[in-house]
């Protein structure tokens, strides 16, 4: 029987989402990897235990992870129910609809009829009667802003979720649907994208000052860039990393094309006494902007060895020059 590690709460930080009531753990564990049909039950809770115990009290999953779609929340599920069921509510757990997720032309995007009825089966599979965050998981070109953002009011007031989130925005997009959720008194907190040394484009597209300017917390997504900021390739591509395991996400040739870049990042990660994952981390998290880092994991030495990277968040102005040239 789990019983949590009661020191759990004096090992991490807690950063407030915006301007709202809501305190996220400055590393939070996605399930999109590693939780599905083809992953390892029992190191699927080790993973959770791990987290748990050291603070991380957000889990991030969506609709489709998997493989195959809805087993991640099926197997967390079961880990809710036999480990976790006298800790519900230290948690945040957080879903999310918008890929394609069942076949016809209600199972993606972002119609209303798509997002209630995807939170339905994912509040089945979870064993749960309400997710803490529902996520509308990527912007829809073709459905009307409003009605999305009226799915997600009615998901709230049905009491299915306590806030919502928007992921995949742009600056512009948020801005609007931020105006209508504003309007109808929708408690939207939070905005999920991807951003890592290498990956810019919230800095681009406008999301991260848009977001600081709306007060509305960011969680990013990928920060190690699926394993690539990290020392998982430095000496070749082991057999038990993500390109071998899985192959559908991370391609062989982004590690290559990246190598040169990898190391000379590892280089200054060991200049300033860190591994180059806890480095990639702590440069996400530096100017204070951003809510929290949503790793990913395969084992429970990865958290333990990610969450270390909140010691150290400052970065001189050279180190931080030096990375900006190698992000390119
Ligand atoms: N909203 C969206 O559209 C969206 C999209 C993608 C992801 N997400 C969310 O973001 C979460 C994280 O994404 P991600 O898995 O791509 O994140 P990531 O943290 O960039 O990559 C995780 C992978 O990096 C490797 N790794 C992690 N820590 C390590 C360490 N200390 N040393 C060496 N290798 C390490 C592991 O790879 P190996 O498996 O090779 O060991 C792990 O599976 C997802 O689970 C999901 O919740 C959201």
């Amino acid at each position: 029987m789990y019983k949590a590690d009661e020191n759990r709460y004096e090992k991490m930080t807690y950063n407030r989402c915006g301007k709202s009531g809501l305190l996220l753990p400055a590393v939070s564990l996605g399930l999109w990897h590693n939780f599905g049909d083809t992953g390892n039950y029992q190191n699927m809770k080790d993973m959770c235990h791990t987290a748990f115990d050291n603070g991380i009290t957000h889990f991030d999953l969506a609709n489709n992870y998997g493989p195959a779609p809805g087993s991640a929340e099926t197997n967390f599920g079961k880990i809710l129910k036999e480990d976790f069921s006298a800790y519900r509510d230290e948690m945040i757990i957080s879903t999310k609809a918008g890929y394609d997720m069942w076949p016809g032309p209600y199972g993606n995007w972002g119609s209303r009829k798509y997002l209630i009825s995807s939170l339905d089966q994912s509040l089945k599979r979870l064993g749960l009667e309400y997710v803490d965050i529902f996520y509308h998981h990527r912007m829809d070109p073709e459905t009307p802003l409003e009605e999305t953002m009226g799915a997600l009011e009615q998901i709230v007031r049905s009491g299915k979720a306590l806030y919502v989130g928007l992921s995949n925005y742009d600056g512009a997009t948020l801005e609007k649907a931020s105006e209508i959720l504003e309007d109808r008194h929708v408690p939207f907190v939070i905005n999920q994208n991807r951003y890592n040394i290498f990956d810019r484009i919230i800095e681009k597209n406008g999301l991260k000052m848009t977001a600081k300017r709306l007060d509305k917390g960011i969680i990013c997504f990928s920060p190690l860039a699926q394993g690539m900021l990290t020392d998982r390739y430095l000496n070749g591509i082991p057999e038990d990393s993500r390109i071998r395991t899985d192959g559908r996400f991370l391609k062989e040739n982004q590690v290559s094309d990246k190598l040169d870049k990898v190391r000379k990042l590892n280089d200054i990660a060991v200049k300033r006494g860190q591994t180059l994952a806890e480095m990639a981390l702590s440069w996400i998290l530096h100017d204070g902007i951003v809510t929290s880092v949503l790793i990913g994991a395969s084992r429970p030495s990865q958290i333990l060895d990610n969450i270390k990277a909140l010691e150290n968040t400052a970065f001189s102005q050279d180190e931080l020059n030096e990375i900006d040239s190698l992000s390119i």
